[in-house]
């Protein structure tokens, strides 16, 4: 019997404006278009939005566009909010699962399952964590993690000291009792990482807006050009990519 691998493209930190013009000198729509009709992102079967669709605050225009551009698209669309998104607003654009203003939910595809929780206030709340300590143990073997913030440092100088998840230790408390969740993957540091957490991998996507310089503890531009990640999810094997 030939097992199914399970093909998962994540977009990350988009940070689209309101209007057309571009964001800090930056096409940030044609980014995410790059991204989105890479070969690499052909024949999925499932897509992944993982926060700071918006730029700064929730700009609708940003809503907007991103929702006409998947509307048609060919597999499901999971997403989840970063720091600059605001759940109240997202809703008027993509059907969300939303319990008491905070987007987490599971996604079940081909018998398996995936965890997507919210992070976008800069922590991760108890209801989500007591949530998770109940579902995931549930689930029948492996599963994913999507959040938006690592939950762990990476190595980033700037968004390390900056920008980190608050709880950082408090999540990781619950995360580390996951025997069958070996595989964590985020965005939010505008870098790709990946990070040996306990026995699990922390996997950070690298935005489609920019890349930001791991190595000073400023905000220092790295590069303009988009990246996103590619996940085969087998029986036995999870393989994440990063592509620019
Ligand atoms: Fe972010």
């Amino acid at each position: 019997m030939t097992s199914k691998i399970i093909k998962i493209g994540q977009i990350s930190d988009l940070h689209i404006g309101e209007s057309e013009e571009f964001v800090q000198g930056i096409d940030v729509r044609a980014n995410f278009l790059f991204a989105l009709n890479s070969s690499s992102m052909q024949n999925l079967d499932l897509l992944v939005l993982s926060g700071d669709l918006a730029n700064e605050d929730a700009e609708p225009g940003a809503y907007q566009f991103i929702a006409d551009t998947i509307k048609d698209y060919p597999v499901p669309v999971c997403i989840i909010p970063g720091n600059h998104d605001r759940i109240d607003v997202m809703q008027k654009y993509y059907n969300l699962e939303v319990t008491d203003g905070k987007c987490y939910y599971s996604f079940d595809i081909q018998g398996r399952r995936i965890f997507f929780i919210d992070s976008a206030c800069g922590e991760v709340s108890r209801e989500q964590l007591d949530w998770l300590e109940r579902e995931v143990p549930k689930a029948d073997g492996e599963v994913l993690l999507f959040m938006h913030h690592p939950p762990c440092f990476c190595n980033h100088r700037f968004m390390d000291l900056r920008y980190h998840l608050k709880n950082m230790v408090e999540v990781q408390q619950v995360l580390s009792k996951f025997k069958n969740l070996n595989h964590i993957f985020c965005g939010h540091y505008h870098h790709e990482f990946e990070v040996k957490m306990g026995n699990q991998y922390v996997h950070a996507a690298p935005s489609t807006q920019m890349q930001i310089d791991p190595n000073t503890p400023y905000f220092s531009m790295k590069s303009s050009a988009p990246g996103w990640m590619t996940i085969d999810w087998g029986e036995d094997f999870v393989q994440a990519d990063v592509h620019f």
